[in-house]
């Protein structure tokens, strides 16, 4: 039986990531592998609901109640989606996942990074990406990317993205092994490329 993987994709918002995501399962479908795709937040069911608060609530969200949402639908995720599958022997393509939470809600929103760590673990029990990619663009390219129209966590202005871009590059320092960084600025292929080349490792 394949043995199950798992991988998360980050990086701040308009870096690529979804677009690489989606490329990635078609190559690894192709090869004949058995993938799942989730995201966070909103994998499915639930996840949905609270992905609805998440992005479009219009009224006051405190920083504290942000993050207990985005663990809560965390922990929805990893019980009900990614470790069944990952026991199923599946290749698990999680859209965000921990990392989000420390960059966005730690490095972001100013919150205690190591309580956030600490969060997580409750949220995962335990469970850790096998590897974890974060597309890293500048600021103005993934603004740009984000358009106009734009969802509350998107409206947080660029002082907020240069702080999230800043905390994946501080992860990515701390765990080397598990958190590679590749240059989202390049075309799409090219990136792409860049995926496949270090997915290859750890078929
Ligand atoms: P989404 O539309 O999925 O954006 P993207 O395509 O960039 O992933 O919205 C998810 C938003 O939620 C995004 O702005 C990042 C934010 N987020 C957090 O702030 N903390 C988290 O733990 C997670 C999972 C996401």
């Amino acid at each position: 039986m394949q043995k199950g993987l798992f991988i998360t994709f980050e990086g701040a918002d308009g870096c690529g990531k979804t677009t690489q995501l989606n490329l990635l399962n078609d190559y690894l479908i192709k090869k004949g592998y058995k993938v799942l795709l989730t995201r966070e937040p909103g994998g499915k069911g639930l996840g949905e609901k609270i992905r609805e608060i998440l992005l479009n609530y219009d009224g006051e969200v405190s920083d504290r109640c942000e993050s207990f949402l985005f663990l809560a639908d965390r922990a929805q995720n990893i019980d009900v989606i990614i470790n069944p599958a990952i026991k199923q022997g599946k290749i698990v393509l999680c859209d965000r996942h921990t990392d989000s939470s420390v960059a966005y809600q730690g490095y972001g929103r100013g919150l205690d990074i190591e309580q956030i760590k600490i969060l997580n673990n409750l949220a995962t029990n335990g469970i850790q990406p096998d590897l974890t990619l974060v597309f890293d663009v500048d600021i103005e390219t993934s603004m740009q990317r984000v358009g106009s129209d734009k969802d509350r966590m998107e409206n947080s202005g660029k002082e907020f993205f240069n702080r999230v871009r800043n905390g994946y590059l501080e992860l990515a320092k701390q765990s080397p092994d598990r958190i590679k960084v590749i240059d989202a600025t390049k075309a799409i292929d090219k990136v792409h490329k860049n995926v496949i080349e270090i997915i290859e490792t750890y078929l």
